[in-house]
């Protein structure tokens, strides 16, 4: 059996610049399955996601990878009453060109979920409706110029009327909602990214039927959820996640995230 580092065994806050609709928030560090992971993986990864992980060529990246599928199938498995190899993962088809290559998720949508990898650092979002997540390493000036006019009109107003030193950290605000909001509804930067308006002010704005939640994490990274919900009456606070994986040993108890009230 594997054994991972101390760290992946306790809870992480995740804190939310507001009350997400139902939703579960898990933060996942590569660095904690170190030394752990070459027998960890065949234990609970499919032989997709090993060929997968194989094919990187950063161990860096390998590594993230890894560690967030890994949480995925762990959590997943708490919350089907599943091992975690059997989390039966599919791939939605692609709502743009049909083709399957949309929003991955569990056959028959008994739950969703998304994730986000960045750098050593991984999100993965669970929802009891469709849900999309992303994480960024704050952008720099030269990506912030490129994307910018591709963003929708209202979005680069904003940012255009802002001082300079607050435009980058704007950008990244927006761009995180965006591309939540994009995954959550499956399609990827493949829409065109002045389609929807997500807001590029503190208060984050969300298409007809969505949540849009900035999610603050105590590393550099910036990070957003949406969330498909009917409206903010489905908001409440006891739905803001906190992460916690495990409990007690690498395939044992994913501890069910506080107030999510999915399956
Ligand atoms: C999906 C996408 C937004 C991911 O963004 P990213 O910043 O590169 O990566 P992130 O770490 O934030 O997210 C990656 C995860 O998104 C998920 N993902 C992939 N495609 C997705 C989709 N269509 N919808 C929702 N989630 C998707 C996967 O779980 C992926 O992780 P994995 O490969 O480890 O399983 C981006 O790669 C994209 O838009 N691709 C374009 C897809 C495209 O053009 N398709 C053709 C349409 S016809």
């Amino acid at each position: 059996m594997a054994h991972v580092t101390r760290s992946f065994l306790e809870p992480r806050p995740v804190r939310t610049s507001e009350p997400a609709a139902a939703a579960a928030l898990f933060l996942v560090h590569a660095e904690d399955l170190a030394g752990a992971w070459e027998s960890a993986v065949p234990s609970v990864l499919s032989e997709q996601e090993q060929t997968r992980a194989a094919q990187f060529h950063l161990r860096s990246d390998r590594d993230t990878y890894v560690a967030v599928h890994f949480a995925l199938r762990l959590v997943l498995g708490r919350v089907l009453d599943l091992p975690s190899t059997a989390v039966p993962l599919v791939r939605h088809v692609c709502p743009i060109c049909g083709a399957a290559h949309g929003r991955p998720g569990v056959a028959g949508d008994p739950v969703h979920f998304s994730l986000s990898h960045s750098g050593g650092t991984g999100l993965v979002a669970i929802a009891s409706t469709p849900v999309g997540v992303d994480l960024e390493a704050p952008a720099s000036d030269a990506t912030v110029t490129l994307l910018s006019p591709r963003l929708h009109p209202a979005e680069r107003a904003e940012l255009s009327v802002l001082p300079e030193s607050e435009r980058r950290g704007a950008f990244a605000r927006v761009w995180c909602r965006k591309e939540a909001y994009l995954k959550g509804i499956g399609t990827g930067l493949s829409r065109p990214l002045s389609s929807d308006y997500v807001g590029a002010t503190e208060l984050p704005s969300a298409p007809p039927g969505w949540q849009i939640t900035d999610v603050a994490l105590d590393t550099s990274h910036l990070a957003a959820l949406a969330v498909q919900s009917p409206g903010p009456q489905s908001v409440t606070s006891t739905d803001v996640v906190y992460g916690g994986l495990l409990r007690s040993s690498p395939f044992g108890v994913v501890e069910r995230a506080r107030g999510w009230r999915g399956a």
